[in-house]
């Protein structure tokens, strides 16, 4: 058997619907990569302090981050052990979540974590600022782009297959909410790394982004003596 390097990262970020996780999760499967859902961490986090019903733009009620667990692994998420994968999606979760992920202290939390879990292996992370800031030395960074009425289309879709009915409307006005939110906060917002390969998933389907993106990541890959 071959020998596997025991560090390879990618960086995956974009906005919400730009396809990050689907793509990433397709392209850690026909690479043998562990794929870290960063969002589904923040999310994880966001439905903890709901369920303490603590206020949410308050920084000084998060000090209960030291006492909980979130792990992402095989394709779920854990809260305390306990898989929230389905409830971490519901819509009052993505409503709130921006607000969450915008504190000082909840980024520093799990920019921690995050680096951590990265330290282990061969991984590929999606999320906003994986490129930028939790992993800057990924051998590649991607940056997902579509435009917005695409991206609200496939949230509806999403939340069809979970049976939730919603207006496209909605979630356009939400989509745009949470682009501004996460591209305007002080900290860590979502931006494209200066080192990042632009890719434009609006008329590409997801089959056909990973097939393009594992070509690109290869190739670098090659550069770097990797085996993917
Ligand atoms: O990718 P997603 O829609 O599941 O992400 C949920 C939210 O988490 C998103 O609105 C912004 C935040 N987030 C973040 O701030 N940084 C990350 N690395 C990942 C997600």
């Amino acid at each position: 058997m071959l020998a596997m390097e025991t560090n390879i990262q990618i960086a995956i970020d974009g906005p919400a619907g730009s396809g990050k996780s689907t793509i990433a999760k397709a392209i850690a499967s026909q690479l043998q990569l562990t794929h870290i859902d960063t969002g589904a961490m923040y999310r994880a986090v966001t439905l903890e302090a709901m369920e303490r019903g603590i206020d949410l733009s308050n920084s000084a009620a998060y000090d209960f981050l030291a006492s909980i667990q979130v792990r992402f692994t095989n394709n779920k998420i854990y809260l305390n052990e306990v898989d929230v994968t389905t409830k971490i999606h519901r819509p009052e979760v993505s409503e709130r979540v921006s607000t969450v992920a915008a504190h000082k202290v909840v980024r520093d939390y799990m920019v921690q974590i995050q680096q951590q879990a990265a330290a282990e292996g061969r991984i590929i992370m999606d999320g906003r600022d994986i490129g930028t800031i939790v992993l800057p030395n990924a051998f590649i960074k991607i940056f997902l782009s579509a435009s917005v009425e695409e991206r609200a289309r496939r949230r509806l879709t999403d939340y069809h297959a979970q049976g939730i009915d919603m207006n496209i409307q909605t979630l356009i006005d939400d989509i745009n909410k949470r682009d501004h939110i996460d591209s305007t906060r002080n900290i860590n917002p979502l931006r494209k790394a200066d080192d990042a390969v632009l890719f434009d998933t609006t008329n590409t389907s997801i089959e056909e982004s990973v097939t393009q993106l594992i070509e690109l990541i290869r190739q670098r890959g090659k550069e770097h003596g990797y085996q993917l």
